[in-house]
């Protein structure tokens, strides 16, 4: 980011991490617009553990990619740490996935060549870090997830529950002010949810991260302290939650 953002960024000491008003987007198949988000408004504050639900097709990944910097809205704000992000180029906004923002995908998106030690160290390679700081960081990484003894695993030497637990190291490598999770748990057993979730919720309640996280599941949305409900393109509600009672962390409630 350049100077001027920067000092932007260190000026703005607000507790809200992620602004978003009144965002829209259409995709075009041909001349068909295909209406994703139609008028979003959100607020996260820093520290803070928010799911969104809905149904398939609602706008919740459209909705995150704009919110990292992977896609531009059609019309409406997006702030990240009191930036607007449509003031940033291109090159900019890929600073900001690379420096500030992480992304968990629902199928790991690990490199198949690449063995798990060596995956994480994939941002601190963009980040230009020497190859002893990139391999000390992602030992200390994949140990934090529990799996210490699986560096030099391929991702095909791993469980998905261990893939998707490498791609949160990976997602901690840069040691981010958001971590956003696209249905981190959406291809788990329940078991492997369970151990996924819980890794993003010490991550949460532990090291302060700020995680945005889309689910299907309630009882996964319900280890966050926040939910927010999608429909056609809106928020159409929002939920806030007493703890982790009656989620997928909540040992009495039966699987
Ligand atoms: N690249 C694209 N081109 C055209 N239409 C798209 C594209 N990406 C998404 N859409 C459409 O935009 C709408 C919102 O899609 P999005 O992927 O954000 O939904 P979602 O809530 O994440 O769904 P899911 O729960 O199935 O992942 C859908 O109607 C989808 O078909
Ligand atoms: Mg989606």
């Amino acid at each position: 980011m350049s100077t001027e953002k920067q000092t932007e960024v260190v000026n703005n000491n607000s507790s809200i991490i992620v602004k978003v008003e009144d965002l829209h987007k259409a995709y075009f198949l041909g001349r068909t617009a295909i209406p994703a988000l139609r008028g979003v408004d959100l607020e996260l504050k820093r520290g803070e553990f928010c799911s969104i639900m809905g149904p398939s097709g609602c706008g919740k990944t459209t909705l995150l990619n704009i919110i990292g910097g992977i896609d531009r809205p059609d019309r409406g704000i997006v702030q990240f740490e009191g930036v607007d992000l449509s003031h940033l180029s291109d090159n900019e906004l890929a600073d900001l996935r690379l420096e500030k923002v992480s992304f968990v995908f629902q199928f790991y998106n690990l490199l198949p060549l690449l063995t798990a030690e060596e995956n994480v160290e994939v941002p601190m390679v963009f980040r230009g870090d020497s190859k002893s700081a990139r391999e000390q960081r992602a030992k200390e990484l994949l140990a934090l997830v529990g799996l210490k003894g699986r560096e030099n695993h391929l991702p095909t030497e791993l469980s998905g529950g261990e893939q998707q637990r490498v791609s949160i190291s990976r997602a901690m490598a840069n040691n981010p002010d958001l971590m956003i999770c696209d249905e981190p748990s959406g291809d788990l057993d329940s078991a492997s949810a369970k151990v996924v979730l819980k890794l993003l919720y010490d991550l949460n309640k532990e090291m302060g991260m700020t995680i945005l996280m889309v689910t299907h599941d309630r009882k996964t949305a319900k280890v966050c302290d926040r939910i927010l409900h999608m429909l056609d393109g809106k928020i159409i509600q929002e939920e806030t939650t007493p703890g982790i009672e009656g989620s997928i962390l909540d040992d009495s409630v039966e699987e």
